[in-house]
C-alpha cells in the first residue's frame, strides 16, 4: 500500500491527458467550447476515474475502454457541477478554486455546456471501434444512463432542492445522497468490471457494496468539508450548506456524529472487498483517500 499514492499521482496525470485527448479541439469563435474546456480541466479530484483504474488493477479491461470510460464520467461529473452552481440550484461562484461556469461565462453558455457535456459523455460510451461486445457495450451504458436520470443523480439533485428548509429522517438522507452522490460512483466501479471478460458474481456483489459504503463516505464528507475547509483549500465556498439551509449530515447529526458515521461506512467499505485479497489494495487506499481528503 506505500505506493498507492504515486499510483494515484500517476493516474490523475494519466486521466487528465486522457480528457484532452477526448474533447473536441479548441475552436476560437466558440464560447460553448471554451466553456466545456474550462469546466474540465480545471482539477478536479478525478475520484471516481480512479476507481475505475483501481478496478482495472482486478479485472482485465483494454485502456480504450479505460479511456471512453472514464472521459464519459468526468464529462458527466463536469456537466453536474456546471449545473450544480447555477443561479437556479446552488448558486455558488467557485468551484475547482476558479469562477464558476456561469459566473465566467454567463448563464446561458454554463447551461449549453453543461447540456453538450452531457451529449459527449455518451458520444464517449458508445464511440464504435471498442473491442468489446456490443451487448456489453449497451450494458454499460444502461448502468450509466440509470445513474445519472430519472433513479440516478438527477432524480438525488431535485430532492436536495425539495428537501432544503425541511428537516428530514436520516433515512430519507441517506436516499437522497445515494441518489445525488452514490448513483454515478457505483456505476463508475459496475461499468469497468462489466467491460471485463473475468469477473463473476461473487466479485460483482463486493464491488457493488464496496461502491455504495464509497459514495455515503464521499457525501458526509463533502458536507462536513462544507463546514469545516477554508475556501482556500476547499475551491468552493464554504457555509453554503448551512447558508442555505440544506439538509445535509452535518445540520442532521452535527460534525462528530457525521465523522462516526462515514468511519462505519469506510469500515463497512474495507469488509465489502475483503474477498478480494491483495488485488483490491488500491480500491482500500481509494476509501483512505476519500475518508481523509482535505477538498
Ligand atoms: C463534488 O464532487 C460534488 C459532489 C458530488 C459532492 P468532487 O469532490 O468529486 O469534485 P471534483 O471533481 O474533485 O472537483
Ligand atoms: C452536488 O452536491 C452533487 C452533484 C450531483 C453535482 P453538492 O451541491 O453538495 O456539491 P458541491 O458541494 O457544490 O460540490
Ligand atoms: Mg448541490
Ligand atoms: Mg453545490
Ligand atoms: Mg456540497
Amino acid at each position: 500500500m506505500n505506493n498507492f499514492h504515486e499510483w494515484l499521482s500517476k493516474k490523475q496525470m494519466l486521466i487528465e491527458s486522457l480528457l484532452e485527448k477526448n474533447l473536441p479541439a479548441l475552436c476560437p469563435e466558440s464560447d460553448l467550447n471554451e466553456a466545456i474546456r474550462y469546466s474540465i480541466l480545471n482539477g478536479g479530484k478525478r475520484i471516481r476515474s480512479t476507481l475505475v483504474f483501481a478496478i482495472a488493477e482486478i479485472v482485465e479491461v483494454d485502456l480504450i475502454i479505460i479511456e471512453k470510460i472514464i472521459c464519459a464520467i468526468e464529462f458527466l461529473h463536469a456537466y453536474s457541477l456546471v449545473h450544480d452552481d447555477m443561479p437556479c440550484m446552488d448558486n455558488d461562484d467557485l468551484r475547482r478554486g476558479k469562477l464558476s461556469c456561469h459566473k465566467k461565462f454567463g448563464e446561458s453558455t454554463a447551461l449549453l455546456a453543461g447540456d453538450a457535456l452531457q451529449s459527449l459523455a455518451f458520444s464517449c460510451l458508445s464511440y464504435q471501434s471498442l473491442p468489446i461486445k456490443p451487448e456489453k457495450q449497451v450494458e454499460i451504458i444502461r448502468i450509466f444512463s440509470n445513474a445519472i436520470g430519472l433513479q440516478g443523480m438527477a432524480k438525488g439533485q431535485s430532492l436536495d432542492i425539495k428537501n432544503t428548509n425541511k428537516k428530514i429522517t436520516l433515512n430519507e438522507l441517506t436516499i437522497m445522497h445515494q441518489y445525488k452522490t452514490g448513483a454515478l460512483i457505483n456505476a463508475s466501479c459496475l461499468m469497468p468490471l462489466i467491460a471485463s471478460d473475468n469477473n463473476d458474481a461473487n466479485m460483482l456483489d463486493c464491488i457493488d457494496s464496496y461502491s455504495k459504503s464509497i459514495g455515503l463516505i464521499f457525501q458526509i464528507k463533502d458536507d462536513i468539508l462544507d463546514k469545516e475547509a477554508n475556501q482556500d483549500v476547499l475551491g468552493k465556498t464554504p457555509g453554503k450548506d448551512e447558508k442555505d439551509n440544506k439538509s445535509t449530515f452535518v445540520s442532521l447529526l452535527g460534525i462528530d456524529e457525521s465523522k462516526k458515521l462515514a468511519a462505519n461506512y469506510y469500515e463497512s467499505a474495507l469488509t465489502s472487498i475483503k474477498p478480494l485479497g491483495r488485488k483490491a489494495d488500491y480500491l482500500a487506499g481509494i476509501a483512505e483517500f476519500v475518508m481523509t481528503r482535505t477538498h
